[in-house]
């Protein structure tokens, strides 16, 4: 990219939940090697200057500059992940879903968890996760289903991945003069046995045992919403089903990410028990949280400048943001902008310019998130308004819904809509409230 591409144009961000790319195409590919060029051990010392500017300019699919926060969701995961290798979770399931409403940082966390994942192995970790991206498609084709999970653990899956001794009879007469001989088994070879009718779990476990996995293999699923359902009733779904409950016997667990309604799609998809704790919506950042996010930023693109001055720019973005996940990374692209125009020197970049850049990102953010509703504008402005802290209970959105359209089947289209552009959100416990607080106040002026 060229240095001043920069400095031509605002981009554009008019993300779209729908238009992001799973975590599952970046398969194969570890997920720590899109970051910035800063990384690079070759850059001369001094403002990483193109870094910013490729910052400013990416898009948001690309993992966090600094993942911060979720330390308690990612603890409860690797236990979770620890148990399901010691054969444990089969009442309430194994299953951890992680939901929130578009910018929460569903795709951010599985992301992470897959490079700390990733990285500890590199490191000699023996016990940690195996990470596997996974389509949502994925868990209802036995077939697309074994074979991403057999590229995850043999990453060259053009070699053998189990090797058998067996004693046939000579002459092809059984219990006669046995003649050893060796079978090899590939990753292709077991993808097509199950083509033939065996189950994955049969050819994942003949695959994994000779090697004597110590790993918990953890299925990363993202846009669980967008997850196919099972229209003629053939337990296509069932995989997902025996993931969760580890009927297979298998060190195997899913963790599911996806938007407000994501425990409704799952309990449609015959998944309905779910243990205490294992569901999680991903809370706002605290202020610390997005202050550290700014601190490491600044670090990582080698920032110069008075401990006072960072001081500054840490504590405005963070009070900025909102500690809404989206905010910060549309302020942190405000911010490479400015400092790359002023070369990198904290002193002589625009605090304020950075702040109205990421300010602009953030309406478009909203105006994007409002375009599924935006006929119904006054209708949500109304429900939204007489939602009141901690949250309504879901039956009075039901019938605020019902109000405010013609029919019952308009009332819980306006409904979905809202969850699914982040309008709504149902929290663990059954209330319902505004996923951000600042969205809520914009959709009230803008009414
Ligand atoms: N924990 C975090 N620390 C730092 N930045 C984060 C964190 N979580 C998310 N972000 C940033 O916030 C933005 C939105 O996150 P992400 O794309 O993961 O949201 P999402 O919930 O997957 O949204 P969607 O439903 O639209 O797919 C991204 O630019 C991401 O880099
Ligand atoms: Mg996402």
């Amino acid at each position: 990219m060229q240095g001043n591409e920069s400095d031509a144009r605002l981009p554009t961000r008019t993300e779209s939940h729908d238009t992001r790319p799973a975590v599952a195409q970046t398969r194969g590919a570890p997920h720590n090697c899109v970051m910035t060029s800063s990384t690079d051990d070759r850059t001369p010392r001094g403002p990483d200057i193109a870094g910013l500017q490729a910052f400013a300019l990416e898009d948001d699919r690309l993992p966090p500059a600094a993942f911060v926060g979720r330390q308690d969701i990612i603890a409860d995961i690797e236990r979770a992940a620890a148990r399901a290798a010691a054969g444990g979770d089969a009442v309430r399931g194994r299953t951890r879903l992680v939901f929130g409403a578009p910018g929460a940082g569903k795709t951010a966390l599985l992301h992470e968890l897959a490079r700390r994942w990733r990285a500890r192995a590199a490191d000699g970790d023996a016990s940690v996760p195996i990470p596997v991206d996974c389509e949502p498609g994925e868990l209802t084709s036995p077939v697309a289903f074994t074979e991403a999970v057999l590229s995850a653990l043999f990453p060259d899956s053009s070699h053998d991945v189990a090797t058998s001794t067996t004693t046939e009879g000579g002459g092809g007469v059984p219990g006669i003069a046995g003649l050893r001989v060796s079978r090899t088994t590939s990753v292709p070879s077991l993808v097509d046995s199950v083509q033939a009718g065996r189950t994955p779990w049969a050819a994942i476990r003949e695959a994994i045992q000779p090697a004597r996995l110590t790993r918990p293999v953890v299925l990363l699923v993202d846009e669980t919403q967008n997850m196919p359902g099972d229209p003629n009733g053939d337990g296509r779904t069932r995989l997902l089903a025996e993931t969760h409950d580890g009927r297979h016997g298998l060190p195997i667990m899913a963790v599911l990410g996806g938007l407000g309604d994501s425990k409704q799609v799952m309990a449609r998809r015959g998944i309905s028990r779910f243990a205490r704790d294992a569901v999680h919506s991903l809370p706002l950042l605290e202020d610390a949280e997005s202050g550290e996010a700014v601190e490491r930023f600044l670090a990582r693109h080698r920032i110069v400048g008075e401990e006072e001055a960072k001081g500054r720019w840490r504590r405005r973005i963070a009070e900025a943001c909102n500690g809404w996940p989206q905010h910060l990374h549309n302020y942190l692209c405000g911010a490479a902008r400015a400092l790359a125009d002023a070369r990198g020197d904290l002193e002589h970049a625009d605090l304020d310019t950075a702040l109205t850049a990421g300010e602009n990102w953030r309406r478009q953010y909203y105006d994007a998130r409002l375009e599924g509703v935006s006929a119904d504008l006054p209708a949500v402005a109304d429900i939204v308004g007489r939602i009141s802290e901690p949250g309504a209970p879901m039956h009075r959105i039901v019938e605020w819904c019902r109000e405010a359209t013609e029919t019952a089947a308009a009332g819980s289209d306006l409904h979905a809509r809202m969850i699914h552009d982040g309008v709504l959100q149902e929290m663990p416990g059954g209330l319902v409230t505004c996923p951000i607080p600042s969205f809520r106040r914009y959709i009230l002026a803008r009414a």
